[in-house]
Order: C-alpha cells, then structure tokens, then sequence
C-alpha cells in the first residue's frame, strides 16, 4: 500500500544542508520503501549526488513542467541508491521566468505528479536556495515539508521569512502542508553561538525539532564526489549514522514505522 508522503527540504538560504538531507534522507528510507528524490534546483546537485551527470541527461524535470514530457520517461532509477530520480539541470533556471504566464503556474509540480504518486511511499523534494516560484510548486505539491538550518547568527531571520511564505500558501493554495520538523545540520556543540541558537530554536519550536543533530563531517561532504549518498558510501561516519537515526526519527513522526 503507497503511504504517499510528499516532504519538501527547504530553506531559501543557500549551503544549509538541503541537499545532503534529501539525499541521505532519501537513501535510508529508500532501504524499505518505494522512494522518488526530485531534483528542483538548477544547479542539479541532488542529481550529481547520485551519480548522474547532469549535462548528459536527454530530459530533466524542466521537460516534465514547461514541455509535457511524459514523467515516466523521465525519472531515472538509481539502482546504487535504491531510489527513482527525477533530474535536474540548468536548464531549469529558465523555468523561472517561463512559469510567470504559464496559467495555473503554482500546480504544474502537483499535476505533473498527479499520475505517479501512487507508485512511491515517499516523495523527497529538493528545493533551490529561494522562495521562488519554483519553492511555491514545492510548497504546493507537498503535504510536509523539513526545514534544515544551520546554527548561526542569521538562521533565524531567514526562518521568520520561509514560515511566512509558508502561511500565505497553506492559507491560499495548500491547506494540507505542514511543517515536519526542522534539522540542525553541520552542528559544532564547541561552538558556543551553536549551542545560543539551537537553544533559542528548542524555545520556540519545541517538538517540532528534530531531536537528532547533524554534526559537522566532512564524509558528508566527499560523498557527493563519490556519486553516491554519504550513507551508502560509508555507513560508519558519524554524519551517516546521525542521518540513519534522523531517517527513523521521520518515519516515526510519519507514524510509519
Ligand atoms: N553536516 C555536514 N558536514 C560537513 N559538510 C556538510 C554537511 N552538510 C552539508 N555539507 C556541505 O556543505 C555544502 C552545502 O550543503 P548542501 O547540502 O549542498 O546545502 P544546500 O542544498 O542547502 O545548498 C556542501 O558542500 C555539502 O557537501
Ligand atoms: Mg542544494
């Protein structure tokens, strides 16, 4: 039976662990569910992590919102992961622009999906480092979505903007979404701010943040060269083991255990 969970990971800040969490994110609940990564950045950095060159690709998910290209003929399984990629290239920062007088140009993600979410337990969405038109199909298509931050002095500002957004789309379009949590990535617990601002986010989100920390480590980092998630590269990193037991903190909130 298809669970059908659409969990966005966003942030519109650039280098807070998005992609690394829907990648690894992705690949753990990939060992015993039907899963599907969507790379929604042009800068297709979800799809190099999984080892597919993206300049090479024949169609990426630009083809599959501004041309119909048939979706199934798009999405790409990665045997090594364990999960369905649908690609991305740069191709997609033309989207941006194309989208402004597409009509119904929130929903194009969701009605492009519409035919194979049934086929997935769990859809990850890669979003870009905006809260772009491309963010708003994220929002709209999802039924959850995780929030990766990192602890440092602006981490907060930019949250207040994103929970805004998010707000006007639940209100407006997307009634269903809801926050999942939020993850804190590249994590020094030496480092005092750190430790000020993962204390000022337990204050005010309480539950709502995820209790496993992401340290910093640099495996996490290597992998992506590797074409493959630090998890399946290699399992014993600290990083990889702080994203096996965020997998299952998901799951269980999800209530699927
Ligand atoms: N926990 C971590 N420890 C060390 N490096 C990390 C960690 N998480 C991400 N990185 C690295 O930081 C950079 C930004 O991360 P990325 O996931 O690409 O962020 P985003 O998708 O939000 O832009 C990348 O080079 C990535 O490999
Ligand atoms: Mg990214």
């Amino acid at each position: 039976m298809s669970i059908n969970n659409i969990i966005v990971f966003t942030n519109q800040k650039g280098g807070v662990g998005k992609t690394t969490s829907a990648l690894n994110i992705a690949a753990m609940l990939a060992l015993h569910h039907k899963v599907l990564l969507i790379d929604l950045d042009p800068q297709g950095n979800a799809t190099t992590g999984s080892g597919i060159e993206k300049n090479t690709i024949s169609q990426s998910i630009y083809d599959v919102l501004l041309n119909n290209a048939d979706i199934n003929h798009t999405i790409i399984p990665i045997e090594k992961c364990g999960y369905d990629l649908l690609p991305s290239n740069r191709n997609l920062a033309g989207a941006e622009i194309e989208l402004v007088d597409a009509p119904k140009r929130e929903y194009k993600l969701k009605n492009s999906l519409m035919n194979i979410v049934n086929q997935y337990d769990y859809i990850i969405i890669d979003c870009p480092p905006s809260l772009s038109l491309l963010t708003l199909n994220a929002l709209c298509a999802a039924n959850k979505f995780i929030v990766p931050i990192q602890c440092e002095y602006y981490a907060l500002e930019g949250l207040a903007d994103l929970l805004s957004t998010v707000s006007l789309v639940q209100k407006s379009i997307n009634p269903t979404l809801e926050l999942l949590g939020l993850i804190r990535t590249m994590f020094d617990k030496r480092n005092n701010l750190a430790v000020e601002v993962s204390n000022e986010l337990i204050k005010h989100f309480g539950d709502k943040l995820f209790k496993t920390c992401i340290p910093r480590n640099i495996r996490l980092a290597e992998a992506p060269s590797y074409g493959l998630p630090a998890v399946l590269l290699d399992k014993d990193a600290s990083g990889s083991m702080a994203y096996k037991k965020l997998a299952n903190e998901i799951r269980k909130k999800i209530g699927n255990t």
